[in-house]
């Protein structure tokens, strides 16, 4: 997919990974739809990027993921005010173990409902001839993470949901492409989650195992996330695939067995 001109609405995108993809899609030319619950941080962002790229490539929507009517609305607005839309990224995500039922539906419930949406504007059967979804798992989707079994239940759901959708796409022809990221750590805001007792429940009292692991593993800068986005965007051979992320080996896929079933390349 060639970026420019073309439009994106990306969740989560007042701070973190999704300010850095927003960043990194303006860069390239997109007009991008800035969604987020903190309308502060958000239209914080929204006006730095239009210092940087104009007024006019961005529009900020408030918005809770979690609420279906919101959602709905967010897209509509996202697609009367460009005119159509090309690019999905569902990226909203929180890192709670007390109120875990949210972090399924923020984690989970919410890239499902975002990716149903997003078929549902972007498909053949609609305006556009090709679309992209991009899922924001984690590492934590690949592999167990022991005091945060919720995060990691809901990363696992965002990777199945994703490499099974993204066949249904493939077998509808419907011209859009899904993919999912699972980045490991990463330097945002919400790895201070971790500190406090209202995110982590039961599993406060192993934030020093945690910090461990990060140390262990180290932390990556966003940046290289958005970098990561826009491969998956440009290489419109990837259909399915679970980008990792990682300090030691960067950008790569995780490799599967080829299915049974599988008759063609999806
Ligand atoms: N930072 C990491 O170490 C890391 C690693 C792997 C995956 N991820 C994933 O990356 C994604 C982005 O996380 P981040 O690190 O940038 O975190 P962050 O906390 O910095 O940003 C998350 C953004 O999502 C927004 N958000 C949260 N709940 C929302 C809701 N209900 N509706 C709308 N917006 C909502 C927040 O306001 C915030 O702007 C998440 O899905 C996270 O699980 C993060």
């Amino acid at each position: 997919m060639h970026l420019k001109d073309k439009v994106a609405l990306i969740t989560g995108a007042a701070q973190g990974i999704g300010r850095a993809f927003a960043q990194a899609l303006l860069e390239k030319g997109c007009k991008v739809a800035l969604v987020d619950l903190n309308v502060e941080v958000g239209e914080a962002s929204k006006s730095a990027f239009d210092k940087e790229f104009g007024t006019q490539r961005s529009i900020f929507i408030a918005c809770d993921v979690s609420n279906e009517e919101n959602l709905k609305d967010a897209f509509k607005k996202a697609d009367q005010h460009f005119g159509k839309l090309d690019i999905v990224v569902n990226n909203a995500g929180v890192n709670n173990e007390k109120n875990w039922e949210i972090t399924v539906q923020i984690n989970l419930i919410s890239v499902i409902r975002g990716t149903y949406i997003g078929l549902e504007y972007m498909k053949n059967k609609n305006k556009c001839s090709e679309g992209a979804i991009v899922n924001v798992a984690s590492l934590a989707g690949l592999i167990p993470a022991a005091f945060q079994p919720v995060y990691c239940a809901s990363k696992h759901g965002v990777i199945g949901f994703t490499r099974s959708i993204a066949m249904f796409s493939a077998a509808e022809n419907y011209g859009v492409r899904i993919n999912a990221i699972c980045p490991g750590f990463v330097n945002t805001p919400i790895l201070q989650s971790i500190e406090k007792e209202e995110n982590m429940g039961l599993y406060s009292s192993h934030k020093q195992d945690i910090k461990d692991m990060m140390e262990f593993y180290g932390v990556l800068d966003p940046s290289l996330i958005a970098e990561g986005l826009i491969k998956i965007l440009e290489d419109d051979t990837l259909n399915g695939e679970i980008m990792k992320i990682t300090t030691n080996q960067g950008i790569h896929f995780q490799e599967y067995s080829p299915l049974p079933f599988q008759s063609r390349k999806l």
